[in-house]
């Protein structure tokens, strides 16, 4: 019977009922003025400081909340939308500038976390790491665009030294790794050329609005390009890759090339390797040319003669 009461009461008089409190509970209630009473007052207080907490975080909008720690159950809608809002590209990490684009993104619901899609970096990031393998150790490499990448730290870590050429915050560190916080086009002419640029989904937002920067008129792709065989030593690598599809579009945020499109852009550098990966469905990417929506890329490794 003693036992049922005690779980029926729950925590915080689970505890106090307990006998080996029993003489704690009657000294503070003696102090608390009271004493021998069949609910000791203590309980009673315990209860109103419970009572203020649950209120004040309910005042915040927690009432009931899952705390950390808790079971995936007890994801409710609200919450999980808040979880998807925050870690992803507008949340604050993103903010903070500490957000790395994951290859596969999750997206929380009510009760459950499952995969979300699975974008271009699955294929993109390996393919850079292949192209520059052959590199000998502590190699000078551009990695243009590369702010909201890992690929960077990864090839400073690797032994190479790694210059990330990108106006936005670059947050990671490491003693082979270096951030020019500026366009392309506004890098100085390095001590010594690089041995290979890679520029990782990056060129076909450069001159248009988006990340921040006014669009321009002039073809800051193209620009860019040109100005990397300047940056890379005769015989060094390109490794590239852009959105690809039919028909080649531009807007606000990115432009999409077709072959004849690519052929420009690539204009003065010899091709090594040149493939198509193409999204069959939300989880899936192939290798070939991705169908007539926009869902593909092209992955290039070239050379400067
Ligand atoms: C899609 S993000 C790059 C993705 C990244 N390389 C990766 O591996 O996930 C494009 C980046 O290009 C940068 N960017 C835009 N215009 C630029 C320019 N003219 N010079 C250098 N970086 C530029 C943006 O700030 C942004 O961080």
């Amino acid at each position: 019977m003693r036992d049922h009461i005690k779980r029926l009461l729950g925590w915080p008089l689970r505890r106090a009922l307990d006998p080996r409190v029993d003489m704690t509970v009657h000294e503070i209630d003696a102090r608390l003025g009271s004493q021998g009473l069949v609910r000791p007052t203590i309980h009673d207080r315990l209860d109103d400081l419970d009572r203020t907490g649950r209120d004040m975080l309910a005042g915040l909008g927690w009432r009931d909340g899952p705390a950390p720690g808790s079971e995936l159950a007890q994801l409710d809608a609200p919450r999980a939308a808040f979880l998807n809002w925050a870690t992803g590209p507008d949340g604050y990490a993103s903010q903070a500038g500490h957000w790395f684009n994951p290859p596969v993104p999750v997206h929380h619901a009510a009760g459950s976390v499952e995969v979300l899609l699975v974008n271009e970096r699955i294929v993109e990031q390996p393919f850079v790491f292949a192209a520059l393998a052959g590199l000998p150790d502590g190699a000078r490499i551009l990695d243009v665009g590369g702010a909201e990448s890992t690929v960077g730290l990864s090839l400073a870590t690797l032994g190479h030294r790694v210059t990330v050429v990108d106006p936005r915050a670059h947050p990671l560190r490491h003693p082979n790794l270096e951030h020019a916080a500026c366009r392309l086009d506004a890098l100085p002419d390095p001590a010594q050329p690089f041995h290979a640029a890679v520029t990782l989904s990056a060129v076909e937002h450069f001159g248009l609005e988006h990340y921040g920067l006014a669009a321009r008129d002039e073809r800051l792709d193209l620009a860019a390009l040109a100005r990397l065989r300047e940056l890379v030593a005769p015989g060094g690598l390109l490794v590239l890759t852009v959105p690809f599809g039919q028909p080649p579009s531009v807007d606000d945020f990115q432009r999409v090339y077709d072959e004849a499109g690519l052929s420009e852009l690539l204009r003065g550098w010899e091709v090594q390797r040149s493939l198509r990966a193409g999204r069959i469905d939300r989880l899936t990417w192939q290798l070939g040319a991705p169908s007539c929506e926009r869902h593909g890329v092209a992955l290039v490794c070239a050379r400067r003669p």
